[in-house]
């Protein structure tokens, strides 16, 4: 893992957080009510950014919430004094997750590995969490599938990478299956460009 990379896009999203939740419009909410009416049980949301999933979780849900940026977590926190529910945010690393093996009967992440500055580690970080019988659920975007489209993503991506710290196109389905995740069900939402993702953490 590279410690200077992941500062340095801590401090980004450390930056953007006082705008994030005006400029964000990227995911429609109607899927996000879709995506988080399937969590259940105990549930991990890997980079909860300013907590804009949190109020579509159900109140059986225990929800915990990690982002490695104290500035996007402050706005969450905020949010979270006006739910009822049961959630709990901490200041942690993907990449380097604070909990035991099998933790998780659900584990979220909504366009979080575009961020992630080394992507398969923490992928594979989820999948250790999840219990064998729990379910990974995700909205994430990627490169798309179109291959002129893609590139122009790859020419753009620079300008995407140093404003907000986010790629614009990481190959997050390939990177899933390098992690050892299966992908059980997936759903374009934007071309190839959006998906909705179910993933299994394969264990046996
Ligand atoms: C584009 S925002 C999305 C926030 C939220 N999931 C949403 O849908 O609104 C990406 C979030 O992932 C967090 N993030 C990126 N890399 C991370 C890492 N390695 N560990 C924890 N959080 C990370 C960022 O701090 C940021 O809050």
């Amino acid at each position: 893992m590279d410690k200077k990379q992941t500062e340095k896009i801590k401090q980004r999203y450390n930056r953007i957080s006082i705008v994030f939740d005006l400029m964000d419009h990227m995911i429609r909410d109607q899927w996000r009510e879709n995506l988080l009416k399937k969590a259940y049980g105990e549930t991990l949301e890997v980079g909860v950014g300013t907590g804009t999933n949190l109020k579509y979780y159900n109140d059986q849900t225990n929800v915990t919430g990690i982002d490695f940026s104290p500035n996007m977590l402050q706005k969450a926190k905020q949010k979270v004094n006006q739910l009822s529910g049961h959630f709990e945010l901490l200041e942690m690393d993907a990449q380097n997750l604070k909990f035991n093996d099998d933790t998780f009967d659900t584990v979220v992440s909504t366009c979080v590995f575009c961020s992630v500055p080394d992507p398969i580690r923490g992928l594979k970080e989820i999948r250790r969490v999840t219990k064998p019988t729990g379910q990974i659920i995700m909205l994430e975007h990627m490169r798309s599938d179109v291959e002129w489209v893609g590139k122009i993503m790859d020419i753009l991506n620079p300008i995407g990478l140093s404003i907000i710290g986010a790629n614009i196109n990481r190959r997050t389905m390939d990177n899933i299956e390098v992690a050892g995740l299966k992908i059980t069900q997936q759903e374009q939402l934007m071309s190839s460009i959006m998906r909705r993702i179910k993933l299994s953490p394969n264990k046996k």
